[in-house]
């Protein structure tokens, strides 16, 4: 029987790879069959790649290339390309948020909020989608065929919620804003893929968003994640690797007639 979530030998990068959620994604479609390109901003060695991906190691390369960085993304791409052949799966993956332990600027109110952090965020998480789709899925359309899957967020669809980083000023005795970029950035990403879905169509290159939830990773403070849980219908996070199934079915045939969708997978949380 043909299975319909097949990845068996397709050719995927995934941005920002080393991650929590990237690791397991490219654990995932590894396993699955698929040769997966990670692109980080950092080297990191074929043996440094068996360590973490153990028996993974042919089929899981690592290439250096920042999203925010057009030149390194194409010298990746091209590297790729010659290594295993056109992509047929962009997972858009890579991105940054404000540290919850920074500095009291970077989680200022929104009045004196540095616009250095909003550049920093809007770069990585929008323009770094933008770009990378631009060199890996020119190439996808060029062949007539590709699936681009953004990793969105709850906070691209609704404004956080003050109230859940209320306990910081209580406990810490210094203002603590959730900052306005995160939000702004994947929310940019809600019409940079109904932009891309419609654009490629002709070319059978599909985009899809999934926006994620929270994931259980233990670090966030505990008043946090309290506060959090309350808000979740199921009552809990996600598990580390709870997100692999959506990942597996934008990537394979299963949904061949899906685009400019977004997909929610966050426990209920928007939905009241
Ligand atoms: N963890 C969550 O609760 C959660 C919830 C919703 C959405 N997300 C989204 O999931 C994605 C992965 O998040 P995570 O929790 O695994 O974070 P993470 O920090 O563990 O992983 C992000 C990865 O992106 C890489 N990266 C950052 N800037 C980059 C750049 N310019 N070029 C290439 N790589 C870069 C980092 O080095 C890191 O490996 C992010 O887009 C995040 O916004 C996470």
């Amino acid at each position: 029987m043909t299975d319909i979530f097949s990845v068996q030998n397709r050719i995927a990068v995934v941005t920002g790879g080393l991650g929590q959620l990237g690791t397991q994604f490219s654990k995932s479609l590894a396993e699955a069959g698929a040769n997966v390109a990670i692109f980080s901003r950092r080297p990191f060695s074929a043996a440094q790649v068996e360590e973490k991906f153990p028996g993974l190691g042919d089929r899981i390369r690592v290439y250096e290339a920042s999203v925010t960085d057009k030149a390194a993304l194409e010298a990746a791409t091209g590297q790729l390309i010659a290594d295993w052949g056109v992509p047929h799966i962009l997972v858009n993956n890579a991105g940054i948020d404000s540290k919850p332990d920074g500095s009291a600027e970077q989680n200022a109110p929104f009045e004196v909020y540095p616009q250095k952090y909003w550049d920093d965020i809007i770069n990585t998480n929008l323009t770094g989608v933008m770009l990378t789709s631009q060199v890996v899925g020119s190439r996808m359309a060029a062949e007539q065929r590709g699936s681009i899957i953004n990793v969105g967020s709850i906070y691209g669809l609704v404004s956080p919620n003050q109230a859940l980083y209320a306990y910081r000023e209580k406990r810490d005795g210094v203002p603590f804003i959730k900052a306005v970029s995160y939000a702004a950035s994947k929310s940019g990403l809600v019409n940079l893929t109904r932009y891309l879905a419609t654009y490629w169509a002709p070319k059978k290159v599909r985009c899809n968003l999934i926006s994620f939830g929270g994931v259980k990773t233990g670090s966030f403070d505990k008043e946090f994640v309290d506060n959090f849980l309350e808000r979740v219908p199921m009552g809990r996070q996600a598990e580390i690797d709870e997100y692999n199934g959506v990942i597996r079915f934008l990537a394979s045939d299963a949904s061949t007639y899906m685009t400019g969708s977004n997909v929610v997978v966050d426990g209920g949380f928007t939905a009241w």
